[in-house]
């Protein structure tokens, strides 16, 4: 089999176990408050691409992690983005009513079930962790997981980021700031993903752990790189959310700052820094090293 198919392979093994899992976790839709659980659904098993949870399998498999410990990791980091990307879209930040081909949850349903989804999805990532029996793990581990993905999402990650975004809408940013917007709003939570991957091997050495983080901090900002480059290159109907947003909000990105080829050769040398972090590990480290390049060369 080529490298190719086995990548595409992994993708969608990564995929379908994801959705499975989070199936799992979401309290049923029969069960009231019936229109929030709804809601929540429509959100989390959305047809996103799930890089999050992919980003905790393959780290798994570069460390021979038995499945079941990756399932609550998997889930909890895709339903902080699921949260995030439901706040994203509201009128009150970046205004969309189209997210993953479909309208967004604010139009979907309405603002306050959206406030609620977002609330309701990122304690249910919590709580999948805090209670995880599958994952086998010691309370320190449990904890630790807690703490990244906290840290991640709040005022000093995720949060903080997308502070920094509306704050810096319609002004310009010069490249240190541009970059410490991406890496706190994007970069933080691809980090914390793969972080909680490692964290489920309870015996890893920190030499490992610091060069996964490291790739994982590189393609976190090549990650919003290839969004800022879409936002321009790519089509509505391709991207499943409205093109062009970013100049028409007058939103500080990589292309506008550096040129589209300038962004584009920024995200291509941070994959080939993330790379060469992974020298040292086998060819179970393939799926990582796919997902970097798939990270920049990706069409939605
Ligand atoms: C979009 O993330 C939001 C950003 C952080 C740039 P994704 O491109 O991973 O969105 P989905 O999950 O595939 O819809
Ligand atoms: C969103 O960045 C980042 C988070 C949701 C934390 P964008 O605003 O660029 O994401 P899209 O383009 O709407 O998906
Ligand atoms: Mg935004
Ligand atoms: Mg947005
Ligand atoms: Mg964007």
């Amino acid at each position: 089999m080529s490298n190719d198919q086995q990548f595409k392979e992994f993708l969608a093994f990564s995929q379908h176990r994801v959705e499975n899992s989070l199936k799992d976790y979401l309290p049923s839709t029969e069960r009231p408050p019936v229109r929030l659980h709804e809601a929540m659904h429509y959100t989390a098993l959305g047809p996103g691409k799930r890089i999050r949870p992919m980003l905790v399998y393959a780290v798994g498999q570069a460390l021979n992690i038995p499945l079941e410990r990756l399932c609550a990791p998997a889930s909890a980091v895709e339903l902080i983005h699921a949260y995030s990307l439901v706040h994203d879209d509201m009128p009150a930040m970046d205004n969309d009513d189209l997210r993953r081909g479909r309208p967004t949850c604010h139009v979907k349903y309405d603002e306050a079930t959206a406030m609620l989804v977002g609330d309701a999805l990122q304690t249910l990532a919590f709580h999948i962790l805090s209670i995880d029996e599958a994952g086998k793990f010691s309370a320190e581990t449990r904890l630790k997981m807690i703490e990244q993905l906290a840290f991640a999402s709040g005022s000093r990650g995720m949060c903080g980021g997308q502070a920094i975004d509306l704050d810096a809408t319609g002004k310009s940013l010069d490249l240190v700031e541009l970059e410490n917007m991406h890496i706190h709003k994007t970069g933080a939570l691809i980090r914390a993903s793969v972080k909680l991957g490692a964290f489920a091997d309870e015996q890893l050495d920190t030499a490992t752990l610091k060069k996964l983080d490291h790739y994982a901090k590189c393609i976190g900002l090549a990650f919003q790189i290839r969004d800022d480059i879409l936002d321009i290159e790519g089509e509505t109907s391709t991207l499943g959310k409205t093109s062009g947003k970013d100049a028409a909000n007058d939103k500080p990105t990589y292309p506008a700052l550096l040129g589209l080829e300038g962004a584009r050769e920024k995200a291509s040398d941070l994959v080939e820094d993330a790379l060469a972090q992974l020298s040292s590990f086998d060819h179970c480290a393939d799926p990582l090293r796919g997902l970097a390049e798939y990270i920049v060369k990706r069409q939605h």
